[in-house]
């Protein structure tokens, strides 16, 4: 065997082998029960996300006509003009067709101006005002690495997990507090930057109730992928309780607040009706009622609040969250004050 021959042979072996790991590692998650979000572009669960999808069908279905036209037309050619037994001469050598090149000029052209229509109209559609004149105006800010919500007409501060109202639009406007971040929640729309110092616009009015799943879709540093976030969309009477609860967020247990304020997790987390009001970190009221914590990234249980507290960087590398060395029962005392809160 010779040098490259053997040098392919090797890349066929890794490619091979890497091809087992990924279906061995596909078998593992799914045996686990591992939970995989799921993001779905093709089930459309608000206007703006069905607006994306109507493009891109209409371009699905030009491609397939162009692609079933010019592989009927290759096939023609190849049977019809094959070299045959006996045939020994150069075919005929035409050069020049004005009629067929104008005509695969003006084709294609016509073609990219019916998909350009929809297209352009969307754009402008997506980003003129919201269609609802009486919005859910949201602040949405971007930090490494985590997503802070604020809802100025209700007057509280949430994280990580954003509710809404099902049939109303929501209007976000989009910031970041250090890097670029990007907003993606695929079933309820396309993605948006979050740049620090301007704002940016978004809008969608989820059409069901449902719990979606987000991602920022902009590397932002060591923990990009661990940026995650999900959208609850709520009927009426669920929302309506929600934001009650966090405008008079369940009175906390002094001890438990005492721990969070002498441990210094109020330098930097906020929690309405108490003394913690710190701004660089989540804004944790009514933490218990969360499904998720480290945005998004685990389960919202004891167990796995316990392993947050004794070593953010474990659980979330490069975490901004300190290690804040404490003890066993300090721990225990923050998870039964902060899962308290519901
Ligand atoms: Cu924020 Cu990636």
């Amino acid at each position: 065997m010779d040098a490259v021959s053997r040098e392919r042979s090797r890349s066929q072996d890794t490619l091979l082998a890497a091809l087992l790991l990924g279906l061995v590692s596909c078998l593992a998650v799914a045996g686990c029960g591992v939970q995989v979000p799921a993001w779905r572009t093709l089930s459309p669960d608000s206007d703006f996300a069905r607006l994306i999808l109507d493009v891109y069908e209409d371009l699905f279905w030009w491609c397939a006509g162009i692609f079933v036209v010019v592989e009927a037309l290759l096939l023609y050619a190849l049977f019809r003009y094959r070299r045959r037994e006996g045939d020994s001469e150069v075919p005929n050598q035409v050069h020049g067709f004005t009629a067929l090149e104008i005509g695969w000029t003006l084709l294609p052209a016509a073609i990219l101006f019916f998909i350009a229509i929809p297209t352009v109209r969307g754009v402008f559609e997506i980003n003129g005002p919201p269609p609802d004149p009486d919005p859910l105006e949201i602040s949405v800010i971007g930090h490494q690495w985590w997503w802070e919500f604020q809802y100025p007409e209700l007057g509280f501060v949430t994280a990580n997990e954003l509710h809404v109202p099902v049939g109303r639009t929501a209007a976000l406007t989009l910031t970041s507090a250090d890097v670029i971040h990007s907003f993606w929640v695929p079933e309820l729309g396309g993605k948006r930057d979050l740049n620090p110092g301007s704002e940016n616009r978004l809008w969608f009015t989820p059409s069901e109730t449902g719990v979606h799943y987000g991602q920022c879709a902009e590397l932002c540093g060591t923990s990009h992928a661990n940026m995650r976030m999900r959208v609850f969309v709520d009927d009426s009477a669920s929302f309506a309780a929600w934001s009650a609860s966090m405008s008079a967020p369940a009175t906390a247990d002094s001890a438990g607040a005492m721990t969070f304020l002498i441990s210094g997790c109020a330098a930097c987390h906020s929690i309405a009706g108490t003394l913690a009001q710190g701004k660089v970190g989540p804004d944790l009221t009514n933490f218990g009622r969360r499904a998720t914590l480290a945005a998004g990234m685990l389960a919202n249980t004891p167990e796995n609040l316990s392993g947050w507290l004794r070593n953010p960087d474990s659980v979330k590398p490069r975490a901004l969250m300190p290690d804040l060395n404490l003890d066993e029962q300090r721990i225990d005392d923050l998870v039964r004050f902060l899962e308290g809160m519901k």
